[in-house]
Parts: structure tokens; C-alpha cells; sequence
């Protein structure tokens, strides 16, 4: 590779490709004309060393453990932002000022209610549903009460609907958990953060009054800031691939939730918990990495490893110190917790571990905070989903509006039969 082209030769011709450069990180070989010369394709499954897109949103350095948002550090951002200000320079890309700021989190708060009608659809689901199973469900409804925000075509239609995304999944999560509990639904109010609001929406009941706990609060507003975005990952390849064929926004995100749900993914911080609380104690832990490390057992520790991160995630970092922090304001001693730490330090000098660079990830803390704060481990998935729908849209938006997109049509290796004569029932 150099002077920005690279050279291949296949088949025995030669041919320069294009080397293209982001503002950072690396370079990219640019393939789209080698099919229509060659006759050739590439071929990455799981897509480990292809850039599916051009994108401004969000830069992840996984040797150096970097996360920018819009160019700011995740660390920066879950210190000293919100999540409606996080939620603001993902959408529009700079910090909002103060009058900006203001009349954003005015409009998020002005679509937080949801049709009624929509209440129907929940009383139609098990109460033993799983919240994920709902929010699939009830997310891509919103298609069918919001028409007058599914033309894609118009910037304006798509900003409407992505306000009311980010406006609306509060509102559903809470009513997912509401409904699991048997319990009524509580209305939106206007006067309250939108993280204060959903933690009332959530554990509000109309039999007295509910006081959100500034420490719930912070605690809930920085896990919303650090899952809010994270570069081209499944489900945020899932969202744009749907968008890609022109489908609206509300089906699009449907998808994108249907992808994170698995535990290879979101899924991860309600199999994280659910795995510290089975090995229950510190003395389990080493029956359990000897079961991570073997080849023959399917196991794998929850909440450890990453496809980019290979050096340190950078939001579990903030999350282990924010684990602490909660706990011990909320007056909390978890044994889960101190479980969790014993595990994160014997499997970070465990060779196996150190050899394939395996380091806790975003789901191994979050799910501490979130039981502290009192939600069943079947909600931690949806409560990543909310805060994703910000980073979703936002993908969403800067894909329509690419002048390059087209629709996401990948090919394949084709190793099946070749063509072959049908033969009748009665002669096989
Ligand atoms: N425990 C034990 N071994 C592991 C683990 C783990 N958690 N993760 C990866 N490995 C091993 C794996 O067996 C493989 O070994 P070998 O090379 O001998 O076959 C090697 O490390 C590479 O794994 P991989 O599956 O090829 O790597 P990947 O980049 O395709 O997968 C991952 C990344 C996150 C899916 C994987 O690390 C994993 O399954 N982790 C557990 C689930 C989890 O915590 N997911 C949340 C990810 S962060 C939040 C999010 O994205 O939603």
C-alpha cells in the first residue's frame, strides 16, 4: 500500500484500488469497483476487517481503549454532560449551548406520551413476557400510530421522528416493566429530567408519592451516556441495513432491538448478573474460569471481551468506579459486587485471558448499578435500548442523508450444489 493506492494482483492482473483516509484511525482500501473489474469479491464474515460505511459519529480505538463521541472522550462526557446533551451532539453534532440545550430537552419532554391506543397492544402480551419480547413488539407499532413522520425523503419527518424515538422509549420501557409487574401505567410529567421521569414512569405507584433519589438519578444518567452510541456494532448495523432499503424509522429500530436483545450483544448485562449471582461467592470463581477457558464447554464469561476493545473498555472502567460510588451512597454491600472485582482480577492474570486480550466490557459493572437501583435483571437489556436509540437515530439520520448510501445487499461464497435436473418425487 502507499500513495494512496494498493495493489492486487488476481487471477494475474494487476490492479490499483483507491486507499482512502479518515481523520483518524485506519486506512481503508476502497473495493467498490473490484467486482465490475475482476469478477471477484471479498470475502469477512462477521465483517472483522470491512468499513460498512463513512461516518462522523463516533470513533472507537480498541488498542488504546479510546471512545469519542463527536470527537469527546466517553470519560469526559460521562463525568461532566448529560444524557439529553450526550443525546443533542450525537444528533447534530456539536455541544448545544444553553438556549440550544433548553429547547431540545422542551420538544423530548413535549413527545413523551404515547398514543393510548397503544396500551392495547400491551395487554395483549403474557405478564410473563420478556420486557425485550415487548419493546420488539411495540416499538415497530409505532410505525402504524406516527404516518405523519415515516416519510424518509423529508428532513424535517425524520428529525420529528427521531425526537419521538428518544421521547417515546422511556415511556414504553417503564411500561413494559409496569406490565411485568401487574402494576399500573404512569403517565409521563413534563417537569422532570428525562431520566428522572423514567425512573418515576418506572417504580411510581398512584397509591403515593414518589421522590427520585438525586444519587438514582446520576448514576442512571451516566449508564444512559455510556451506552448511548458505539460506532458500527450489530445492531447499529442492523438499523442501518434496514434504513438502507428505505423502510421507516420506527421498523428500523425495531430491528436494531430485535439484534442487540442477543447475549452475544445487549444481552450480555442480564447474562453478566445472572452469572454472578450463580457463581454466588469468590471461592466458585475458579471452577468457573477453568469452565470459560475450556474448548469443549460452550461457557463464556459474561460481560468479558469485545471485538474492538482489546486493550481495556473504556466504559467499564467508568461503570467499576460508578459500581462503588452507588453502592456505598445507597448504603449497599452487594456480594455480588465483590464477586464481580475477584473475578475481573483473577481472569486479568489468568493467561487465557491475557493471551486473547479478554477485559470486562460495558456489561460486566452496569448490571450491579442496575440492581441496586432496583430493576430485574430482564430489564438491564431494555434500558440499553433506550439509551441506544439515540445512537441508532443518529446513524439513522446520517445515513439517508449520505449522497453515497444505496441499499445494503451483501454477496457471498457460494459452496452448495451446482445446478442440477429437478427429479420427480417418485423417482428419488
Ligand atoms: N469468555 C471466554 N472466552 C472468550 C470470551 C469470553 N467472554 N470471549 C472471547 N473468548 C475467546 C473465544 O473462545 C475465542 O477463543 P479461540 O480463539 O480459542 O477460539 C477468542 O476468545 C476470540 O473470541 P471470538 O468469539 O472470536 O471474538 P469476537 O470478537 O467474535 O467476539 C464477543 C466478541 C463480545 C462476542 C465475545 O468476547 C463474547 O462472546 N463475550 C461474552 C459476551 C459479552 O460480554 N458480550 C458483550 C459485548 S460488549 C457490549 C455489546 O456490544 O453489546
Amino acid at each position: 500500500m502507499g500513495d494512496g493506492t494498493a495493489k492486487l494482483a488476481l487471477n494475474g492482473k494487476d490492479m490499483d484500488l483507491p486507499v482512502m483516509a479518515g481523520s483518524v484511525g485506519p486506512d481503508v482500501v476502497d473495493i467498490r469497483k473490484l467486482y465490475g473489474q475482476s469478477g471477484a469479491f471479498t470475502y469477512d464474515p462477521g465483517f472483522t476487517s470491512t468499513a460498512s460505511c463513512e461516518s462522523k459519529i463516533t470513533y472507537i480505538d480498541g488498542d488504546k481503549g479510546v471512545l469519542l463521541h463527536r470527537g469527546y472522550p466517553i470519560e469526559q462526557l460521562a463525568e461532566q454532560s448529560s444524557f439529553m446533551e450526550v443525546a443533542y451532539l450525537l444528533l447534530n453534532g456539536e455541544l448545544p449551548n444553553k438556549g440550544t440545550l433548553d429547547k431540545f430537552v422542551y420538544t423530548i419532554s413535549r413527545h413523551t406520551m404515547v398514543h393510548e391506543q397503544l396500551a392495547q397492544f400491551y395487554r395483549g402480551f403474557r405478564r410473563d413476557a420478556h420486557p425485550m419480547a415487548i419493546m420488539c413488539g411495540v416499538i415497530g407499532a409505532l410505525s402504524a400510530f406516527y404516518h405523519d413522520s415515516t416519510d424518509i425523503t423529508d428532513p424535517q419527518q425524520r428529525m420529528i421522528a427521531s425526537h419521538r424515538l428518544i421521547a417515546k422509549m422511556p415511556t414504553l420501557a417503564a411500561m413494559a416493566y409496569k406490565y411485568s409487574q401487574g402494576q399500573p401505567f404512569v403517565y409521563p410529567r413534563n417537569d422532570l429530567s428525562y431520566t428522572a421521569n423514567f425512573l418515576r414512569m418506572t417504580f411510581a405507584v398512584p397509591a403515593e408519592d414518589y421522590v427520585v433519589d438525586p444519587v438514582i438519578e446520576a448514576a442512571m444518567d451516566k449508564i444512559f451516556i455510556l451506552h448511548a452510541d458505539h460506532e458500527q456494532n450489530a445492531s447499529t448495523s442492523t438499523v442501518r441495513l434496514a434504513g438502507s432499503s428505505g423502510a421507516n424509522p420506527f421498523a428500523c429500530i425495531a430491528a436494531g432491538i430485535a439484534c442487540l436483545w442477543g447475549p452475544a450483544h445487549g444481552g450480555a448485562n442480564e447474562a453478566a448478573l445472572n452469572m454472578l449471582r450463580e457463581i454466588g461467592t469468590p471461592s466458585r470463581i475458579p471452577e468457573y474460569i477453568a469452565r470459560a477457558k475450556n474448548k469443549d464447554d460452550p461457557f463464556r464469561l459474561m460481560g468479558f471481551g469485545h471485538r474492538v476493545y482489546k486493550n481495556f473498555d473504556p466504559r467499564a472502567k467508568v461503570l467499576s468506579k460508578a459500581a462503588s460510588e452507588v453502592l456505598d451512597k445507597l448504603g449497599i454491600s452487594d456480594p455480588v459486587l465483590d464477586t464481580a472485582r475477584e473475578l475481573e482480577q483473577l481472569a486479568l492474570k489468568d493467561q487465557y485471558f491475557i493471551d486473547k486480550k479478554l477485559y470486562p466490557n460495558v456489561d460486566f459493572y452496569s448490571g450491579v448499578i442496575l440492581s441496586a437501583i432496583g430493576f430485574p435483571t430482564s430489564m438491564f437489556t431494555v434500558l440499553f435500548a433506550l439509551a441506544r436509540t439515540v445512537g441508532w437515530v443518529a446513524q439513522w439520520n446520517e445515513m439517508i442523508s449520505d449522497p453515497d448510501q444505496k441499499i445494503g445487499r451483501p454477496r457471498q461464497l457460494y459452496v452448495g450444489a451446482t445446478q442440477r435436473d429437478y427429479v420427480p418425487c417418485d423417482k428419488r
